[in-house]
């Protein structure tokens, strides 16, 4: 039986001014061209590897779930999700299609796993979905006008709360991805699966240290997460967000994305660059070689 299959890693910042700058057609400016080059290896590959679901791990920011009542982790089981105005004056992104059967077999994993996740089958995406899948697939986030022309993949939103503490370990976060990574390796439908996280790195947009940025710590984080997340893992929330700021948090995102790429985990392409807004931009690939991939090389 062919089962679904993980092609790899995609994780980026998703600062809504990216969202204004791609409406102005600003993606050349001598601001934001550092930025939006890291999209072109992105594109390559998507192109060359043609997912046809992605899973993405995201942190909603208060369109979907307000401070009075917010998960730790939420899974969509939508058949779509559309977004709204959050008041950052960029157009409203297209609704993208969901994929519910892949969606129930994640949460029945996760479930069984011990991970006892919020299910929504109705959910609002905001920007940390809609920035991410602009800058993957331009090209249809373009032409938000055509509904004959649908984002070429279907997704799977999973919610990770950044915002009211306390808030999930980085370790948890990280066993969460390979509940998720072991389901999809087992889901029996012929899927090429591309795995997203959204966020970071270090940024504080309120308090004493707003703008507050760390590149040093940045630096670490992008080499030590491929081969070792687990060092990361030992750093408590209290900790992460000295050393990368009260936003800087959202690498939980990326701990999750990591967790899930289950094979022989690579680099193939890092961008970094500060600040975009008040963010340290960061874009990475990573490969996720299975032994069934390798044995075929
Ligand atoms: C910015 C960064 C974020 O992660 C976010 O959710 C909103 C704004 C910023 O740097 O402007
Ligand atoms: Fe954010």
């Amino acid at each position: 039986m062919t089962m679904a299959k993980i092609i790899g890693g995609v994780a980026t910042t998703h600062v809504p001014a990216i969202g204004k700058a791609i409406a102005d057609g600003k993606e050349n400016d001598p601001y934001w061209q550092p930025f939006f080059k890291g999209f072109d290896y992105v594109h390559d590959w998507l192109a060359r590897t043609k997912p046809d679901v992605a899973v993405i791990f995201y942190n909603d920011h208060g369109l979907n779930f307000f401070l009075d009542k917010l998960p730790t982790f939420a899974v969509g089981a939508a058949d779509e999700y559309r977004s709204e105005d959050e008041g950052w004056g960029i157009p409203v992104s297209r609704a993208a299609a969901g994929d519910p059967a892949l969606s129930w077999h994640l949460i029945n994993a996760l479930v069984a796993d011990e991970f006892d996740v919020t299910m929504c089958q109705n959910m609002l995406i905001d920007h940390a979905v809609t920035i991410p899948m602009a800058l993957m697939w331009p090209t249809a986030a373009a032409a938000k006008a055509s509904p004959a022309k649908p984002w070429p993949v279907k997704i799977v939103p999973v919610e990770i709360n950044t915002v009211q503490h306390p808030l999930p370990s980085l370790k948890r976060c990280l066993k969460l991805g390979r509940s998720i990574g072991r389901a999809i390796d087992c889901y029996p439908q012929n899927l090429r699966v591309v795995v997203v996280a959204t966020g970071g790195l270090s940024h504080q947009l309120d308090g004493a240290r707003a703008g507050f940025i760390n590149k040093e710590f940045d630096a670490l984080c992008l080499d030590k997460i491929v081969a070792e997340p687990e060092a990361l893992a030992r750093y408590s929330i209290h900790d992460w967000v000295k050393e990368s700021g009260s936003q800087g948090v959202e690498f939980l995102n990326w701990m999750a994305m990591r967790g899930a790429l289950t094979g022989r985990v690579s680099e193939l392409a890092r961008n970094y660059h500060i600040p975009i807004s008040n963010t340290a931009a960061a874009t990475v690939v990573y490969d996720n070689q299975t032994d069934e991939a390798r044995k075929a090389a």
